[in-house]
């Protein structure tokens, strides 16, 4: 499966959309820069938190279930690094939870001894079953809003009141193709996605002048 991602909505270019189809050639660039990556055991996160290692940065591999692919994450970055201490960690929280998700920012701060620079919202899940609205259960559609939107809205606010401001500060939140292409099957997943696509184009508007940044990353799969 190849992914190209639409980037919307940004505190200085907000509502535009642009497409980017390949990364720059890693440099340093995040040196020192802590990154929490939320859902980075396994797929798009863990992807991306190894590339923002690559680029410098310090991780917390966040996780809910998978401790042992979360270690492997933070140990091929560990082992890459030259530093004497760890470029990343894991730490286990359910953003679903408020207690969790502001324990997971402390330890990052704490980890590290530095304010939080990125925050790339990562953590989500689909009902495989894909069903169709009225096959969909109350349970499958509660768990999908609570992880997607329910864990974008409480990573959001914690990160807002702690990622550093006047520059250097981002927020970064995932979202899906399929919000457009409304295909059939996916009618839970797709309005937890169009919650966060609201939430993401308010919240940049809300940060303005801040210094952090908010940004949404369209996945097409
Ligand atoms: N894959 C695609 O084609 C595609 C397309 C469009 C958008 N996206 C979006 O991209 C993001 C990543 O998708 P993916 O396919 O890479 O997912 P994935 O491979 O299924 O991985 C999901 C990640 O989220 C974590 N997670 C699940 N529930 C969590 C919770 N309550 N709290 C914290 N972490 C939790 C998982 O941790 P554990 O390992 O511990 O379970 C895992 O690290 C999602 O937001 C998804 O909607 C994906």
């Amino acid at each position: 499966m190849q992914h190209f991602s639409h980037i919307y909505s940004s505190n200085n270019d907000c509502g535009s959309r642009r497409t980017t189809t390949s990364l720059q050639p890693p440099s340093l660039t995040l040196h020192d820069r802590v990154a929490i990556v939320t859902g980075s055991s396994r797929g798009i996160g863990r992807a991306i938190a190894l590339h923002l290692a690559q680029l410098g940065a310090k991780i917390v591999v966040n996780y809910t279930s998978n401790s042992a692919q979360a270690e492997q994450v933070a140990s091929e970055i560990n082992s890459s690094s030259h530093e004497n201490s760890a470029r990343a960690i894991t730490f286990k929280a359910d953003v679903s939870d408020a207690d969790q998700v502001k324990s997971l920012f402390d330890s990052a701060e704490q980890a590290f001894g530095s304010p939080i620079h990125i925050l790339v919202n990562s953590a989500g899940v689909l009902d495989s079953k894909y069903p169709t609205i009225p096959n969909t259960s109350v349970e499958d559609f509660d768990r999908i809003f609570s992880i997607n939107t329910r864990g974008a809205f409480l990573c959001c606010k914690e990160a807002s009141s702690r990622l550093k401001r006047g520059g250097g500060g981002r927020i970064i939140l995932l979202s899906s193709s399929i919000v457009g292409a409304l295909k059939p099957g996916f009618g839970a997943y797709a309005a937890s996605k169009a919650a966060v696509e609201a939430m993401t184009k308010i919240l940049a508007k809300e940060l303005k002048g801040s210094g952090i940044t908010v940004n949404l990353l369209c996945l097409f799969s």
